[in-house]
């Protein structure tokens, strides 16, 4: 029945050093099940059928061996919205929301124009989309991959004809002016690929790394912005840990202005802000 398979999934997963065993038991058998999650507990007698159970015990394997678990749902969930994940993109994580978050707390114009540099699988751009209807927004990524993917999300967000999407190396596609320039780019160096999880080697390389520092792409685009931004316009990033120093160094060299750093819920300054013009 459902609470012994849930048992019995959340064991093996402590076993593998599965990350939130119980979490990731329930949300499997929720998603073998099409159910909520929360719904499994008004179930827990329920017997499983051989047809569920088969299923299960793929998803568990895969997810054991450090399949993420966004890739085997193909979904997640990001600012409150629901998007396709799948191995085309980076899976979303949870600081980029609280960057969407602090970005849209800055916006004061609802007629501003948006672009979202290495957009992956569109989840920056769609949600500032969704949130600010009157916005103009292009989103730019290197991977013909991964722009696939955020048109696929664009299109079942009903969204489509509110973003563009272009295949860009940084701005170099682009022309300008922009209100409001927000990247999160790949910031780990790749002499730190042997240090990352199993989880984190599902991302696409490129949406990954950047370079021997790890900053590379974006000193680049801290340089090009002030020529796609209008008078007054901000670029907002996401950062590496202990990339900050330097990029704010980097910001002010470029005579940027009104620059500022903000934590993420772990403590680490993770997103720098900058206005220009
Ligand atoms: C860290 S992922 C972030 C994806 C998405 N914005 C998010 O927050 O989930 C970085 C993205 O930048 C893209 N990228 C890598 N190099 C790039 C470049 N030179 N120009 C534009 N995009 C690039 C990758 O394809 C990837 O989609």
């Amino acid at each position: 029945m459902v609470l012994e398979v849930l048992q019995a999934t959340t064991a093996y997963f402590k076993d593998h050093n599965t990350e939130n065993p119980r979490l990731n038991a329930e949300y499997l058998l929720a998603h073998v099940l099409a159910r909520k999650r929360i719904e499994l507990y008004l179930d827990f007698e329920r017997e499983l059928t051989e047809t569920e159970l088969g299923p299960l015990r793929d998803l568990v394997k895969r997810r054991g061996a450090g399949e993420p678990l966004q890739h085997l749902l193909g979904t997640v969930e990001f600012c409150g919205l629901t998007f396709l994940c799948d191995k085309r993109a980076m899976v979303p994580r949870p600081e980029t929301e609280q960057l969407v978050q602090l970005v849209q707390s800055t916006i004061h114009n609802p007629q501003s124009t948006i672009l979202d540099v290495g957009t992956g699988s569109g989840v920056i751009g769609l949600s500032l989309a969704a949130e600010f209807p009157d916005a103009k927004i292009l989103a730019v990524d290197a991977s013909n991959d991964a722009l696939a993917l955020a048109q696929e999300n664009a299109a079942k967000l009903g969204l489509s004809h509110r973003v563009r999407f272009l295949r860009s190396h940084l701005l170099e596609n682009v022309e300008k002016d922009f209100d409001l320039i927000v990247a999160n780019l790949p910031y780990i160096s790749t002499r730190d690929r042997d240090t990352l999880s199993p989880d984190v080697l599902h991302d696409p390389e490129i949406a990954l790394f950047a370079g021997e520092r790890g900053d590379e792409l974006i000193r680049e685009l801290i340089a090009q912005a002030p020529s796609r931004l209008r008078p007054g316009g901000m670029l907002a990033l996401e950062v590496g840990l202990g990339q900050s120093e330097a990029l704010l160094s980097a910001l002010a060299e470029k005579n940027y202005r009104d620059i500022y750093s903000k934590n993420d819920y772990n403590g680490v300054t993770r997103f720098l802000f900058a206005g220009y013009g």
